[in-house]
């Protein structure tokens, strides 16, 4: 029971890493704010999770309303309507395959949408609750080491090597990488870990909806496999965030032992 007391939001909890990382927050003891589109899928975990220590809210994680309602959402049912989410995990996100030349255009628009904005807004609103909250504990003689407060953000490798056959995709994520590590340097000094996790490949649904082709995944994963998993994600980030609140590891690689590059 690694996580008791903190009070998670997980985007993207319907499938893949997402998913996994739900699933281990319960597991060591927190409680949970699932997020993503598909409210069948999030409903079936909530089944697994039970309502004591998660629960759902539907919709689109780039929408400032949604992203209130997660943070509303965990503060009424998981922290007696005063404690904010202390762990909150910029996971949701997507692929697309092919170059800057050869990628679908018609996918730009969402895709930057969901893998920057959605970013974005989502570290933005945590930092102002967590700030505010640490302010507030302050005030009443609470020193910011007494709670723990993550954002845990999931970039890639891609955000870090160029790759010329998913630049565009490529290029939301070193986008989500320098805006990770300029949130690290902005909340750090006020008692905020914000941590960047960069995957190399991950068997989850993201090949599928990125379009990759079936040929040259199953050729790539031969070459480089076995790939990593979600839930050796999930265990990273129980393994940073579990951390006392004055112990950082705030940027972790991760590729499956045989992946060279990206
Ligand atoms: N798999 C990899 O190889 C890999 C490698 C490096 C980094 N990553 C990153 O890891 C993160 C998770 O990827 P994954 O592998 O778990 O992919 P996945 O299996 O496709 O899961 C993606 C999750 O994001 C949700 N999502 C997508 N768009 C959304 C939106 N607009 N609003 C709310 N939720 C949305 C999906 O749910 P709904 O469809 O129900 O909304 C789903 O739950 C992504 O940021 C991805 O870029 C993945």
């Amino acid at each position: 029971m690694k996580l008791k007391n903190r009070i998670g939001i997980v985007t993207g909890a319907s499938a893949g890493i997402g998913e996994a990382i739900a699933r281990d927050l319960v597991a060591q003891g927190g409680t949970v704010i699932l997020n993503a589109r598909r409210k069948e899928k999030l409903d079936l975990l909530l089944g697994e999770l039970g309502t004591e220590d998660a629960a759902v809210v539907v919709g689109d994680c780039a929408d400032e309303q949604v992203i209130d309602t997660m943070f509303d959402a965990a503060r009424e049912q998981f922290g007696r309507g005063q404690v904010e989410a202390n762990l909150v995990v910029v996971n949701a996100g997507r692929g697309l395959n092919g170059s800057v030349v050869t990628s679908d255009t018609s996918e730009w628009e969402a895709m930057i949408r969901t893998n920057l904005l959605g970013a974005a807004r989502l570290i933005r609103t945590a930092a102002k609750r967590m700030l505010a909250e640490i302010e507030r504990d302050a005030a009443r003689g609470i020193h910011w080491t007494k709670q723990p407060r993550d954002i845990v953000v999931l970039g890639s490798t891609v955000g870090r090597h160029v790759s010329p056959f998913s630049s565009m995709y490529g290029s939301t994520k070193f986008a989500v990488n320098s805006l990770a590590e300029a949130a690290r340097r902005e909340l750090g000094p006020k008692g905020i870990r914000v941590s960047l996790i960069e995957p190399g490949f991950v068997v989850s649904e993201f090949q599928g909806v990125a379009g990759y082709q079936e040929e040259w995944l199953k050729a790539t994963f031969e070459r480089i496999g076995p790939v990593l998993e979600p839930r050796d994600i999930a265990e990273a980030v129980v393994a940073i965030t579990s951390k006392p609140a004055h112990v950082h590891w705030g940027d972790l690689v991760m590729r499956g032992t045989r992946q060279d590059y990206p």
